[in-house]
């Protein structure tokens, strides 16, 4: 498995990302339903200056891709998104993936990554819950509940919850915020 900057891949490929994301997240009411929508965020990655991302390949084909963001902090980057498609998961792609990404992260000088990973399908114990008052004690208690939802890879990955965005999606269906340090 090779690690290589999206804006290399074939345009097939690029395609290819987009049917994966939209695949990996179909779950999601919120998230790629509409037509062109994961099209859209692929054409964003590849013409936006602020956004960047890296491919897993292996014999030409694509097997996950993870992107950033960065447009918010002087030292912080948004990771966003990251999808592997699901016959090539379990095998350390999304880590593979993570990985290269912090090493990026570390020789541009970032300290920190973050991310939100929403639950506006009941992945885990807080989709259903009013979260306030006392967002943190709520933040400090979640568990995953399907094992779809992404946070149980993220904790693997060294990233720990650092709070909550309750009802960003509609009520009870929060987001949840992830934090990993990477430098300094
Ligand atoms: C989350 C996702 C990217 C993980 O990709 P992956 O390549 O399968 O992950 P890895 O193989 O690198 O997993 C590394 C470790 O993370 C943990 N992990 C990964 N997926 C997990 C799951 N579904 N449940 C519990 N733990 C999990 C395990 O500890 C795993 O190590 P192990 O396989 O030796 O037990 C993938 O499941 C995916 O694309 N999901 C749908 C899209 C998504 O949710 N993206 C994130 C949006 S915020």
């Amino acid at each position: 498995m090779e690690i290589l900057p999206f804006e290399n891949l074939a345009p097939t490929l690029h395609a290819e990302a987009a049917r994966i994301l939209r695949d990996a997240l179909a779950h999601m009411p919120s998230a790629y339903g509409k037509p062109g929508e994961a099209e859209a965020e692929v054409a964003d990655v590849l013409g936006n200056p602020e956004r960047q991302a890296l491919a897993a390949v292996e014999d030409g084909r694509l097997l996950g891709w993870i992107g950033w963001i960065d447009e918010m902090y002087s030292h912080s980057w948004e990771l966003h998104p990251l999808a592997v498609d699901e016959p090539h998961r379990r095998k350390g792609v999304a880590r593979r993936l993570v990985a290269a990404l912090e090493a990026r992260a570390r020789d541009a000088g970032i300290l920190t990554l973050w991310l939100g990973t929403d639950d506006d399908y009941g992945g885990t114990n807080l989709h259903g819950k009013h979260l306030f008052p006392n967002v943190l004690d709520h933040a400090a208690r979640i568990e995953q509940k399907d094992p779809r939802h992404p946070i149980a890879f993220y904790r693997s990955a060294g990233f720990e919850v650092a709070g909550l965005l309750p009802d960003a999606n509609g009520p009870g269906k929060p987001d949840i915020l992830m934090v990993k340090r990477v430098g300094g």
